[in-house]
């Protein structure tokens, strides 16, 4: 079962194209995070994580649905970590999750898809989140095989630099960066509630039409890059940046 978390669409596609290649079935955390309820989910076949690196490790939020998850059947559990550039020492945390879950780590590999943190940094123009796309796709298929074959995936010796990013950083960067307080919305707001319904925390109502931010947020950029007439900003940091956004429908 390939189980996916998207904000903007990289993790989603990946997910899919693990799930073609594997014929298995994708579930979308998403989804499930927005039903609020707490999930067994049954699978003879291999758990794939699909989600993207925040602050060089899986969205605490996934993190935390693994652990309150049932998972009947199958014990061996993969991650693939999308990302803008590396996840760091990502793969030690998914080890310890999967030893407190009774999973067999089976690997963690990132896979490099275009930047989508606009609140923070620049993002690719179209053109150039084409390239990036495209060049993943082969690193995607490759890592389908493997897990299809029922091989471990190679995994690279943790740097200095990797710990602490993963480590210290990560506490950081959650505690000082991750709050939607700096979102706001201007006059081009369309009412269309997009924003809302694409929420994976359901922390955004509309008021009077216009979204309306709850507190409870984890960056995953889906309001902001997905509204459609970019009506979205984030402080002054996300101003006059590309928009990236293909997530498609949730329809797993
Ligand atoms: C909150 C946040 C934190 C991020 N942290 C990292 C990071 O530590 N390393 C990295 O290479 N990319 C990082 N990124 C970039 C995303 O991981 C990357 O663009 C990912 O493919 C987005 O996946 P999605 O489209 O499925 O949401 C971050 C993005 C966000 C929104
Ligand atoms: S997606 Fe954009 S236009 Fe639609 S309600 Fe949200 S902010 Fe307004
Ligand atoms: S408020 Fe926006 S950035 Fe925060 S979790 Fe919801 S969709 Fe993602």
């Amino acid at each position: 079962m390939i189980c996916y978390f998207s904000g903007t669409g990289n993790s989603q596609r990946a997910a899919r194209q693990i799930a073609k290649a594997c014929g298995d079935a994708l579930f979308s955390i998403n989804q499930s995070l927005r039903g609020g309820k707490a999930e067994t989910l049954h699978t003879d076949s291999p758990l794939v994580f699909v989600t993207p690196t925040y602050g060089w490790r899986m969205p605490r939020v996934v993190e935390q649905w693994v652990e309150k998850t049932t998972f009947t059947g199958c014990r061996d559990a993969y991650f693939i970590l999308t990302c803008g550039s590396e996840c760091g020492n990502a793969a030690a945390y998914a080890e310890a999750l999967c030893k407190r879950k009774g999973f067999v780590f089976g690997g963690l590999a990132e896979v490099v898809m275009p930047e989508n943190y606009l609140a923070l940094f620049p993002t690719p123009d179209k053109a150039e989140a084409a390239r990036i796309l495209a060049a993943a796709a082969p690193r995607i298929g490759a890592l389908a095989e493997e897990i299809r074959a029922g091989k471990p995936l190679p995994q690279e010796k943790a740097t200095l630099a990797g710990r602490l990013k993963s480590g210290p950083v990560n506490s950081l960067f959650y505690a000082a960066i991750i709050s939607d307080k700096g979102f706001t919305v201007g006059d081009g707001c369309i009412g269309c509630g997009l924003c809302a319904g694409r929420c994976p925390l359901k922390n955004i109502t509309l008021v009077n039409k216009r979204p309306h931010w709850n507190g409870s947020c984890t960056h995953c950029m889906a309001c902001i890059g997905g509204c459609p007439v970019a009506a979205i900003e984030y402080k002054n940091s996300s101003k006059g940046r590309h928009r990236y956004y293909i997530l498609e429908e949730e329809k797993p």
